[in-house]
């Protein structure tokens, strides 16, 4: 008879067989940041998540440091928005100073900025919209170049495209490299889908659509193989890391690209996701451990890295377990 109980008999077997671990080094942490913010601010729809302003970001780099936590991605809230977005791609925009500020405190911090225009422009889509009210996308591409390019500028580490347009990670490819940033590796948001799991988000980086949905950019719900499409197009396009996103509820597309791709791969444990299970924890109507949990089935099912607002406190809760 196979006997499974007998490699789980104790903790220090089942630590022996265990085939997945995540650690605090997995742990991308996004930071949003606000324009003329001193301090920080609460974020309704999300506990524990903050707006911080550049001269909180002292505090929040010790907190990394302490946690363990290697690497951040940038959500910038500006001023001011219109309906190219500019605010994106000025020189002394929030995640250029953002970067800037990070960098000068732990030049080893690996900082990441997300490239998109949805927190930018006036009518809250990823683009350029046409008279249809439907985002151009090869208008759109010269000006998603334009932000990575300012982001290199300002020191960045990699980027993270969000924005969904076709052709975009060949397109700031090229940019990149006849700027001479040919080392600037890109993180490419392939399989994004149209979730209704970013609500939160749009609350705390204010980048609701004003009209509309983003259907026409993002993926549709239903669809795995369009992922494995728009995954192949990213990689011959020049990406360096591929995403899924999001990701309790797009395990088996990780697991599929994990199985099909050679390339490391993100998954984003997206702001629904944060805010369902943290106040269910917050209600008593789960345990704590089920944090963990979600994030060890993110890794088990093949993702390489893990976009998370618990990176903080999961980072602390790995070194408390001895995990
Ligand atoms: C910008 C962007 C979004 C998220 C990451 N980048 C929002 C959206 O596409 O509407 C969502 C992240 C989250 O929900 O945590 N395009």
């Amino acid at each position: 008879m196979y006997r499974g109980r007998r490699l789980r008999k104790s903790e220090s077997i089942r630590k022996l067989v265990r085939e997945t671990i995540v650690s605090p080094h997995d742990f991308i942490y996004p930071l949003f940041l606000e324009e003329g913010l001193s301090g920080k601010a609460e974020i309704q729809s999300m506990p524990d998540v903050y707006r911080y302003g550049l001269d909180a970001l002292e505090e929040v780099v010790a907190s990394l440091k302490e946690a363990g936590v290697v690497s951040v991605i940038l959500f910038g809230i500006p001023k001011n928005k219109d309906a190219c977005g500019s605010s994106a791609y000025v020189d002394d925009g929030i995640v250029q100073k953002g970067i800037q500020t990070l960098k000068a405190l732990d030049p080893s911090l690996y900082v990441i900025a997300d490239v998109c225009m949805c927190e930018y422009t006036d009518h809250g889509h990823c683009g350029i919209l046409n008279a249809y009210g439907d985002v151009e996308n090869d208008e759109t591409l010269p000006y998603l170049s334009k932000i990575a390019l300012s982001y290199a500028k300002a020191g960045v580490d990699m980027i993270a495209p969000s924005d969904m347009m076709d052709g975009h990670i060949a397109s700031l490819r090229k940019t990149l490299d006849e700027h001479g940033y040919y080392q600037l590796p890109i993180m490419a948001y392939s399989a994004k889908y149209a979730s209704s799991f970013y609500g939160p988000f749009r609350e705390a980086a204010d980048s609701a659509p004003s009209f509309g949905n983003r259907k026409t950019y993002q993926m549709d719900i239903a669809n795995s193989k369009e992922a494995l499409r728009e995954i192949t197009a990213d990689i011959e396009e020049g990406a360096d890391i591929i995403m899924v996103k999001p990701a309790m509820a797009y395990l088996d597309i990780i697991k599929e690209a994990s199985m099909q791709y050679s390339y490391p791969i993100c998954a984003y444990q997206v702001s629904g996701e944060y805010s369902m299970l943290k106040m269910a924890v917050q209600q008593g109507l789960m345990q704590y451990d089920v944090i963990y949990e979600s994030l060890l089935a993110i890794k088990r099912a093949g993702a390489t890295m893990i976009i998370t607002y618990f990176a903080l406190e999961m980072a602390a809760y790995c070194r408390k377990r001895d995990i």
